[in-house]
């Protein structure tokens, strides 16, 4: 097999939802010769992407938040060279309206989650010596102050953070740590809040430089690269895909 991954065994949460993040990068992946694991708390969903890929592609049920399925994941996958922290929970509420236990699933599913995922790719690849890439996937409001989203931004800020200072402490085995924050990208969640107010496209790309929304093959490009080993001088760096949102 050749292409720009291949011979690499690369796992990606959060990769069961239809024209979702994860999907995008699991066939980006694919295509360039990776072996690829998608996994997803929606056990359906995840065997229907894997499927819809082909090839050697696997879905498997995997709950981030719980250490022990981390273990049952990688125990089924073997060794790892890419490992993708991409699923994630969006809870978009203004402070009043945000009490202890939304906060706390917010902050489990995005970043504890990180946390146990990070470890147990860390020990993987430190058994297999080879190195590797560890890419969290943030987004921009892990980057910049946007109302109503701060849980969500902690979730997305702490993720990038825990995985920068990894990123000094794995460097010399060669397994390299990034964050990649997407700016507002059309995934298929979206796709149906659109469908209802059409009008709504206007409001949300009127503040992107660029002028409309991502795909989610722009996020995957980006995963592709930071997983390949044309990347393999970056590590501890913050990829930002947004169209130029943060840059103003
Ligand atoms: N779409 C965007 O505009 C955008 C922008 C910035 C960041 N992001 C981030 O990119 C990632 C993917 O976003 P998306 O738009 O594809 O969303 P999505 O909702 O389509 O996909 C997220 C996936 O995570 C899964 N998931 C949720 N809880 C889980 C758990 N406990 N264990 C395992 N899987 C779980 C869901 O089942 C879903 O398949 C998320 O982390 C999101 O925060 C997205």
């Amino acid at each position: 097999m050749t292409g720009r991954v291949a011979g690499k065994v690369a796992l990606i949460t959060g990769a069961g939802s239809e024209g979702g993040l994860g999907e995008a990068m699991a066939r980006r992946l694919a295509e360039e010769g990776a072996t690829v694991w998608l996994t997803d708390i929606d056990k359906d969903g995840v065997e229907a992407r894997a499927a819809a890929i082909g090839g050697t592609a696997r879905g498997l049920h995997h709950d981030v938040t719980s250490e022990a399925a981390w273990d049952e994941v990688l125990g089924q996958t073997g060794p790892i060279d890419i490992l993708v922290n991409n699923a994630g929970i969006a809870v978009l509420r203004p402070i009043e309206n945000l009490p202890p236990a939304d906060y706390a699933r917010q902050m489990e599913v995005n970043m504890t989650s990180g946390y146990l995922g990070m470890r147990a790719g860390v020990a993987n690849m430190r058994a297999h010596g080879r190195g590797g890439s560890i890419i969290n996937i943030s987004s921009v409001a892990g980057l910049i102050g946007i109302p109503g989203v701060t849980a969500y931004a902690a979730s997305k800020a702490g993720l990038r953070l825990f995985g920068k200072a990894l990123a000094m402490e794995t460097a010399k085995q060669k397994i390299r740590v990034n964050s990649v924050h997407p700016g507002m990208i059309m995934t298929g969640m979206q796709k149906v809040a659109l469908q209802d107010s059409p009008e709504q496209y206007e409001i949300l790309t009127a503040g992107i430089p660029m002028g409309y929304m991502g795909e989610p093959i722009e996020i995957a490009n980006m995963v592709l690269f930071l997983a390949s080993d044309e990347a393999r001088y970056i590590t501890g760096a913050e990829m930002v895909v947004d169209g130029g949102l943060t840059a103003q």
